[in-house]
């Protein structure tokens, strides 16, 4: 459906930047499907609070229908972390008795229960989450439901999932339905300025609806009260934020604003680079890792014919297909296994030093690798 209004302000958009459409990123497919249905890729850009979203919204339903992704194990070193940088900060200053945490889009609950080790009480409210008898959404509903049960909280934690409601100021009144007048919620998403100083377009697709900037979060905060106290510039997914708010005013912080026509070249200069390496090569062409950016990168530079298969150590993912495609996901032994010389495309890029380590004998092509990532 086309979002026609901004999600956070409901002013009017613009379109500002547009991919190729492809199907949706993460639903990989059973049988190849070079003609599945493809949704538009556009960005708009409200002319009300400034907020960057996708001009087509695939609903939730259709979205998460068969959403299979689960925190790795591999993330729970840096949740811990986390956890004991939140303690440090919340634990003392906002209550003597163990403070109550709600998690919002927590998945397994890996973060709830490194949460908990470091002496917070805590519940994840997730669908993939296994609290018997505990709402699978964050709504403003479920919040009263959470609020009868717990009581009002003193903190909300949310990591990545912000982008991926179907309806962002009910999930803002939720919260301000469930935090105590003293309570902090601290959010982590991707930060559009980083992903623009990047390159990294890939990270654009249907999953993620919201691209994050400062000055939109702030309005919209401002609207339930609430004002940001704190933003952390983090290095994971190609540059994210973790802001912290409570009620109150919001301090102000500077950022670079983006220009769209600069990048659309970034994008279109990239293309012709990595095309080129592509063909200079002439060998059989395999793609590295079966993730959500290899959808709208693949479908973006036009690669759909040019590779023979992915490969990916995920078994979930081994057999099905890239969307849109005819590209099988096969074990990564595949590459070692057939002696035909290749060539690499690094779809997983953000994995390039641990794989590149893992195969030092094969030739890559990582796609932004010339840029170096600027820093907040
Ligand atoms: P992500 O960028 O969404 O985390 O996805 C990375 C994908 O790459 C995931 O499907 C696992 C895969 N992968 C490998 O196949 N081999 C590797 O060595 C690594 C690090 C990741
Ligand atoms: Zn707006």
């Amino acid at each position: 459906m086309i979002v026609d209004r901004c999600r956070m302000c409901l002013g009017g958009v613009d379109k500002v930047f547009s991919l190729t459409p492809t199907p949706i990123a993460n639903g990989f497919t059973k049988q190849p499907e070079p003609y599945a249905v493809r949704f538009p890729l556009d960005l708009t850009r409200c002319r009300g609070c400034g907020h960057i979203q996708l001009g087509y919204a695939v609903p939730g339903s259709v979205l998460f229908k068969d959403y299979k992704y689960r925190t790795p194990e591999a993330e729970r070193k840096r949740l811990a972390e986390q956890a004991i940088h939140l303690s440090v900060k919340y634990k003392h200053a906002l209550g003597i008795d163990k403070v109550k945490v709600v998690e919002i889009g927590g998945n397994n609950g890996i973060f709830t229960d490194e949460l908990n080790k470091v002496g917070f009480w805590s519940v994840c409210i997730d669908p993939a989450a296994q609290e018997s008898g505990l709402p699978k959404w964050f709504t403003s509903k479920t919040a009263l439901t959470l609020r009868d049960l717990f009581g009002r909280v003193k903190l909300i934690v949310a990591n990545n999932v912000f982008s991926h409601v179907d309806d962002l100021r009910n999930v803002m009144l939720g919260i301000d339905r469930l935090l105590d007048d003293d309570g902090a919620v601290v959010f982590e998403v991707q930060y559009l300025p980083d992903l623009v100083a990047g390159g990294r377009f890939d990270m654009i697709y249907h999953e993620h609806k919201d691209y994050h900037t400062l000055k939109p979060w702030g309005r919209l905060l401002r609207k339930y009260g609430f004002g940001i106290t704190e933003v952390e510039y983090l290095d994971v997914h190609g540059g994210s934020i973790r802001v912290h708010f409570r009620r109150g005013p919001s301090i102000d912080h500077d950022e670079p604003s983006v220009n769209w026509q600069a990048f659309a070249q970034r994008v279109e200069d990239e293309k012709n680079r990595v095309k080129a390496l592509l063909d200079a090569s002439g060998e059989q062409i395999v793609a590295y890792g079966a993730t959500a950016k290899a959808c709208t990168l693949i479908h973006h530079f036009g690669l759909q014919k040019r590779i023979a298969y992915c490969v990916d150590y995920t078994p979930e993912k081994q057999g099905l297909y890239i969307p849109g495609t005819a590209i099988k996901i096969l074990p990564v032994e595949t590459l070692t296994q057939s002696k035909s010389s290749k060539v690499i495309f690094l779809t997983a890029w953000n994995y390039a030093s641990e794989i590149r380590a893992k195969h030092r004998d094969l030739e890559f092509v990582v796609p932004f690798e010339k840029e170096e990532r600027l820093a907040a």
